[in-house]
């Protein structure tokens, strides 16, 4: 019986996991999303075609791997069926490789704009992607959300309007915009017969898939630190992109995880608000910022950009259990003369290597730099750990050393092709 590899976000989303399935799904046969919904957006770049995936584990771009979405997962199947629309017409074969949960809970407009709507009243504001994932996950805690397979019983018109007037009336109470009933039905009811074929139990499928020795990858989104329990609460996302959220979001056991990889860029970055002890507020996270490329895949939101924190990477490491690192953008810090990392925090006048998501920890926390060699040249050229600059290489044994966990796999590129791949 195989194991399934799980690939996941360290820091604060948009470390490039993507890239890391892509290169798995090479050997997978099967690749699952466990949690989140569209507020994730995955850039892929496949022979010079970019694309921006936001729920379809990035694995059917191989067009060989069958791509699940898991029972975790919030689902807009509006944007859904725009993405299945776009691989279509790139040429993959989504009837084939699709398979949706039919325990994933919908996302509905009003979700949307329940979600603008709290937002606007926070005295204190997360930068949600206005999405609608947190009162969506809100409705399935509190039992009133309803799932893919709702919108095949009888009674789903019946009970879908009831819920839009509840949800109407209380955005008509605070003065925000109502949704339209009786577009909202319709639609789902047409969503709901072009999304039927790809509809099936993910959770008997999956294990199935491993009985068989199927090679699966797990694709997480977002990111450890935006993790509703284990994140920098409150400014987080609704649900548990790490460990944990793997098996709640796909059915599969803890027995049945093998290698973790955690991914992380060669420097850091966040989108929406909330602490950020290595964000550089200066010139130099401007650079980051233009180098690295660091705007929304799908809003354009510009990014906060800062040195890499091995605190709180270390913090990822220990609470994922990652055996394996992914560290992405080699190239990007590799184009400053000199770099930074963060290999402690000074708080209160003391330097502590013990990270913690406590609001005034991280906000009273001073970076502690250790600083790098950078100018690493053409990077994107190089084939082997052995063919990178010297520099390059201490940069990444370094990191190795401070959190214990073998760098498996490098980007230096923003090609597919543009990785490195170490064995042990
Ligand atoms: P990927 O998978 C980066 C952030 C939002 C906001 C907070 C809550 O591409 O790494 P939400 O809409 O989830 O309620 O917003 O979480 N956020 C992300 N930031 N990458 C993501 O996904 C994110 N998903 C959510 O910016 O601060
Ligand atoms: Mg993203």
């Amino acid at each position: 019986m195989s194991k399934a590899s799980v690939v996941l976000g360290c820091f604060y989303g948009d470390e490039g996991k993507g890239r890391t399935t892509d290169y798995l799904a090479k050997f997978a046969d099967v690749s699952v999303r466990a949690s989140g919904g569209n507020n994730a957006g995955h850039t892929i770049v496949v022979n010079g075609v970019k694309f921006a995936m936001r729920l379809i584990p990035s694995g059917i771009l191989s067009n060989k791997t069958i791509a699940v979405i898991g029972n975790g997962v919030v689902l807009n199947p509006e944007v859904l069926l725009g993405e299945i629309d776009m691989l279509k017409s790139n040429g993959i074969d989504v009837d084939k490789y699709l398979k949706i949960s039919n325990k994933a809970h919908l996302i509905f407009p009003y979700h949307c704009n329940l979600d603008v709507m709290l937002e606007n009243r926070r005295a204190h504001k997360i930068g949600t992607t206005k999405n609608g994932i947190g009162p969506a996950y809100c409705d399935k805690y509190e039992r009133s959300g309803l799932r893919v397979e709702d919108m095949y019983k009888s009674n789903f018109e019946e009970v879908l309007r009831h819920i839009i007037k509840t949800k109407n009336e209380m955005l008509a109470a605070s003065g925000e915009p109502t949704c339209d009933e009786e577009k909202i039905v319709s639609d789902y009811k047409s969503y709901a017969e072009k999304l039927k074929p790809y509809v099936c139990d993910t959770i008997t499928f999956l294990h199935k898939c491993l009985k068989e020795d199927k090679f699966m990858v797990v694709e997480g989104a977002q990111a450890t630190l935006l993790d509703i329990d284990f994140g920098s609460y409150p400014f987080v996302t609704s649900s548990n992109p790490t460990i944990g959220g793997i098996l709640t979001g796909t059915g599969l056991a803890a027995k049945d995880i093998g290698d973790v990889y955690g991914v992380i860029k060669a420097y850091s970055s966040r989108v929406g608000e909330g602490p950020y002890v290595t964000e550089l507020n200066d010139e130099i996270g401007d650079r980051i910022r233009e180098l690295g490329h660091e705007y929304g895949t799908v809003t354009g939101r510009p990014r906060r950009c800062g040195w890499l924190d091995l605190v709180s990477l270390k913090y990822a490491i220990d609470l994922n259990g990652c055996n394996y690192i992914n560290l992405n953008h080699l190239d990007t810090i590799g184009h400053f003369d000199t770099f930074k990392a963060c290999i402690a925090y000074e708080v209160n006048g003391e330097q502590t290597t013990d990270f913690s998501t406590n609001e005034e920890f991280l906000e009273n926390a001073k970076p502690v730099y250790k600083e790098f060699k950078g100018n690493f040249g053409d990077v994107a050229s190089c084939k082997t750990f052995d063919e990178l600059p010297e520099q390059a290489k201490e940069y990444i044994r370094y990191i190795e050393e401070y959190t214990g966990t073998f760098v498996k796999l490098i980007g230096t590129g923003a090609d597919r092709e543009n990785m490195i791949v170490r064995e042990q």
